[in-house]
């Protein structure tokens, strides 16, 4: 919980601040003291953060100033830990260098697995524990006696059917959003969704409206506690940012990728069936479903200049619209918080104007 608590509070006076939308929005441009994770885009920057915070178990003011929860300016003040995790990435990339000609085999996490001071000695309890096997896992074995198909079809019987599914070309769904984003709080939700892959959130919070747009090429979030007021969404997060738009419409999903590998594995010791989508030169994604067939997790990577980060999003309380299941709780959890969209209310196949799905205008304090 702390990590974004802390993240919202220091950043809260970035968005009205930052000025108008920057393109390209690299690092070292945006931000004012970079010396190491120089050239790469906003959102990975700030996914190299939630990777150093997730690595060693700290929140952002670990490292940072204590300043940082009043004034987002305090981000750049230099600290020991600041200075020492410079270091490490210099050492990682060594390490990489020498003796894995370069490929990202290593990172924090890979030593620090949570904590701050990384094990020295053997762990027995770990070694004579019961195996716990990781659902989460990027590696799958591949089961080749189901097929794809198979996976995909009990999926869309499950959710009403190809053809009842082919029926719903848009939703509008209400209800109530909370977590690290808000700082706790709940507040109202908008969903707009347009078949194929379009697909616009808003939350609606007393400091101004937080909107995420997928608009079928490409993905922004103007939100409150971004580092800037509007963000333009690169790499693993436009390609989640889709994937999200598109499982709003199942139906053409497995166009989404090239290549399908079935796995299996538990989720809170139910079994579930993986379905892993590939597509050369990117991450993949891998799909959970329940015994019943539905969709229950979705779980994305992004890489970054310090490795590959993951994102989790999970979906419960499937409820019939027009005929089709729609899931009507998503939970997502990444290294930088998680969030909760409970719905209570979907309307299907209304009209929604294009200006929707458009680029939204940056954060704005009402
Ligand atoms: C393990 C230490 C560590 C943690 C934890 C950490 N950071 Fe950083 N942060 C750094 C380092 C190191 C840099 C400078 C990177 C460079 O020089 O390339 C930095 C730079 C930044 C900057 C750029 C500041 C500027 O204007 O130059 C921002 C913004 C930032 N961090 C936000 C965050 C947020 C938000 C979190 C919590 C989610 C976080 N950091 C967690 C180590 C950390
Ligand atoms: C090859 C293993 C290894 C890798 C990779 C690694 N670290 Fe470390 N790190 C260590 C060890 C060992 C220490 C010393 C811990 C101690 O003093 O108890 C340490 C200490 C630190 C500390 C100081 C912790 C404290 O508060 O005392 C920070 C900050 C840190 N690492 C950040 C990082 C970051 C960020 C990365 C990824 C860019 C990283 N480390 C990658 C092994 C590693």
């Amino acid at each position: 919980m702390l990590t974004m608590t802390v993240f919202l509070l220091g950043l809260v006076t970035a968005a009205g601040q930052a000025g108008a939308d920057q393109n390209p929005q690299m690092s070292d441009t945006v931000f004012k003291n970079v010396q190491v994770l120089k050239g790469i885009p906003v959102d990975e920057f700030m996914d190299a953060m939630g990777m150093f915070s997730s690595s060693l178990g700290y929140d952002c003011s670990s490292c940072h100033s204590p300043e940082i929860r009043n004034n987002r300016d305090a981000f750049a003040v230099e600290t020991p830990a600041i200075q020492r995790a410079r270091g490490m990435i210099a050492m990682m990339n060594n390490i990489n260098r020498s003796y894995f000609r370069g490929e990202p085999r290593v990172s924090c996490f890979t030593c620090h697995r949570g904590n701050y001071s990384p094990e020295i000695v053997p762990s027995l309890a770990l070694q004579y524990g019961e195996f716990k096997e990781d659902p989460n896992a990027i590696t799958i074995f591949p089961d080749r006696k189901v097929s794809a198909e198979e996976v995909f079809d009990k999926y869309f019987q499950a959710l009403g059917g190809r053809e009842r599914l082919n029926r719903l070309t848009t939703f509008v769904g209400t209800g109530i959003y909370s977590g690290f984003n808000t700082g706790g709080a709940e507040v109202p939700v908008e969903i707009f969704a347009s078949a194929p892959d379009q697909r616009t959130q808003i939350i609606h919070m007393s400091a101004g409206d937080g909107i995420k747009t997928y608009d079928g090429r490409n993905a922004w979030v103007a939100e409150e506690w971004r580092p800037v007021p509007l963000v333009n969404l690169t790499g693993g997060n436009l390609a989640g940012a889709r994937l999200e738009a598109v499982i709003s419409f199942p139906a053409t999903i497995q166009k989404a990728f090239s290549q399908w590998q079935v796995g299996s594995t538990v989720i809170d010791d139910r079994p579930v069936q993986i379905l892993q989508g590939t597509d050369s030169g990117q991450t993949p994604v891998n799909l959970y479903f329940d015994e019943s067939g539905l969709l229950v997790r979705l779980l994305r990577w992004n890489k970054t200049a310090v490795g590959t980060v993951p994102t989790q999003i999970d979906y419960a309380d499937y409820r019939e619209i027009a005929g089709v299941k729609l899931p009507f709780r998503t939970i997502v959890t990444w290294t930088d918080g998680q969030n909760t969209l409970a719905l209570n209310d979907v309307r299907p196949n209304v009209p929604i104007e294009a200006a929707k799905f458009t680029r939204p205008a940056p954060f704005k304090r009402r």
